[in-house]
This record gives structure tokens, C-alpha cells and sequence, in this order.
């Protein structure tokens, strides 16, 4: 289950990369537009306004950020759906899918099959995380590794879901598409509130902690001892300077065009 107050928690760091990625799509008109695992909706609005003579469309697997993207009360379709089973249209000349196919195992087929079934010159973009090597991550990885909490978690976490700027240039490039890929270091600065949980155990709730959040539903004893020793690994690993902890993030971004149809 996503909780989209936590996700948004972070709201001005998660949505820059989102800007970054639609920053590079040209200011052609669209006919139609889709955001594929649009979250809470606010940045898929952002698309609407962007064209307004376009049929926007926002598809989340999670009915609680669809309900509070319903809640917007945009010109855009929100609906619940899983993005597996997603079927591109003829209009469809963009879509976009920030920070949601690392979640989606195989995704590379998803891309390959989107980029033939899309319009000739559409516009595939997409951003992931690609700081699953930092030490966020391994000290998560490492702690669900141990034996106390191995045999529930160790199978929720995956070393690499995605591939780096290059793989999937070359995926896309070999599905007959032209490629425009980067990938953007990010340093946030997150706050210290005196007596508050590190920010990285809080962005980290939003987001990569879920899957231990849900596994552990039903024992409130064990999430509350896994969290407290990450909590602690955390605050070692990311030492606050001047009440900010720096927080270096990588991610990946590609903008697709779709070749000429026949
Ligand atoms: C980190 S959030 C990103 C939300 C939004 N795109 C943004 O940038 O703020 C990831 C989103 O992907 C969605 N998601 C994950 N797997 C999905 C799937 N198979 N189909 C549709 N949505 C999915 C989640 O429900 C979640 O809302």
C-alpha cells in the first residue's frame, strides 16, 4: 500500500527530476498524453497545463494515490490500473513514467513492446532512481539480509531493478527508436528537526521502505525493531553538518522517439 502523505513528504526534491525529464520533450502538440504510475497526480496535472488541448491520462496501480488524484479535480482521466497491462493508443504521442518502473520487474519487455506499438515520433520519457548502490540502500539491504529478518525480507529487495543510462539507450535504440539518455547527481539537503527520525529513514518510508512496511503489517513489535536499527545505521551513515544531512542522489533519465510507421 502507498501512502501518498508520506511520499509527498519530500515533495520539492521528488518532483525536480520529473521537471528535469518533461524539461526535454519538444513543445509539439500532443494529442494525447500519458503518465504511466502517476502517483498522487499533482505532477501529472502539470502535463495538463502544459497542453491543454491534449486528452491526459494518469494510470496508478494504487487506489490511494488515484483517490488523491481524483481529489485534484483536473481536466485529467486518473484511473487505476496496472501499467503491465497498459496498450498504447493511436494518439498517444507522450508518455511519461517518472520514478515507477524500477518498481516493475521486467520492464525493459514493457519499453520495447510500448516502442512498436507507439505512434511514429512519439515521445517515450522516463526517469528512474538509479541509487541502488548508495548506502541507503545497502545499509537496507544488508540489515533485511541478517538472519532475524532474512527468510520474510531478504526476497522483497532487489540488488539492481533498473539499468543505467547506456542500457537502456541501447535497449530502446535496438526496439527503432532515437535516444536522448543522461543520468543527474542530485544533492539534497535534507533538515534535522532536534529529537526526529534521520531524514533518510523518513524520505525512505515514502518510497523504498514499503515493501518491509507491508511484509511487516501484521507484527507491529518487528517493524518497530527493524525501523529503530535502521533508523541507527542510517544516522551513522548520513552524519548531520549544520542540521542538514547530505543526501546524494543518482538518477536516469531517457527520452525515446518513436521511429517512422509504415
Ligand atoms: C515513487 S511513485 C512515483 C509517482 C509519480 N510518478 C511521481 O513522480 O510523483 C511510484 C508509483 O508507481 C506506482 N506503480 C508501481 N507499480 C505499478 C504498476 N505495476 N502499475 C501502475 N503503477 C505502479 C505506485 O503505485 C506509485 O504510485
Amino acid at each position: 500500500m502507498w501512502d501518498p502523505t508520506a511520499y509527498q513528504r519530500y515533495g520539492d526534491e521528488r518532483s525536480r527530476p520529473f521537471f528535469d525529464l518533461t524539461g526535454r520533450l519538444p513543445d509539439e502538440r500532443p494529442r494525447a498524453v500519458v503518465d504511466l504510475g502517476c502517483g498522487p497526480g499533482n505532477l501529472t496535472v502539470a502535463l495538463a497545463a502544459r497542453w491543454p488541448g491534449a486528452a491526459v491520462t494518469g494510470l496508478d496501480s494504487s487506489p490511494e494515490m488515484i483517490s488523491k488524484a481524483l481529489a485534484l479535480e483536473s481536466p485529467v482521466a486518473f484511473a487505476v490500473a496496472d501499467l503491465r497491462e497498459w496498450v498504447p493508443g493511436p494518439e498517444d504521442d507522450v508518455v511519461v513514467s517518472n520514478a515507477a518502473l524500477q518498481w516493475v520487474a521486467g520492464h525493459e519487455e514493457l519499453l520495447t513492446r510500448w516502442a512498436g506499438q507507439l505512434p511514429g515520433g512519439a515521445r517515450l520519457a522516463v526517469q528512474v532512481p538509479g541509487n541502488f548502490d548508495a548506502a541507503s540502500h545497502r545499509t537496507l539491504r544488508a540489515l533485511a539480509r541478517e538472519p532475524r529478518w532474512a527468510g520474510q525480507l531478504a526476497p522483497l529487495l532487489r540488488d539492481a531493478p533498473v539499468r543505467d543510462a547506456a542500457g537502456y539507450a541501447d535497449l530502446l535504440i535496438s526496439a527503432g527508436c532515437a535516444v536522448d539518455a543522461w543520468e543527474t547527481g542530485y544533492l539534497h539537503l535534507l533538515p534535522v528537526r532536534p529529537g526526529a527520525d534521520p531524514p533518510v529513514l523518513t524520505w525512505m518510508e515514502g518510497t523504498a521502505l514499503r515493501p518491509v512496511r507491508a511484509a511487516l503489517a501484521d507484527d507491529e513489535e518487528s517493524w518497530s525493531a527493524f525501523r529503530a536499527e535502521l533508523a541507527g545505521r542510517l544516522a551513522e551513515a548520513y552524519p548531520v553538518r549544520d542540521s542538514l544531512v547530505y543526501f546524494p542522489f543518482r538518477r536516469i533519465f531517457f527520452v525515446a522517439r518513436t521511429g517512422a510507421r509504415p
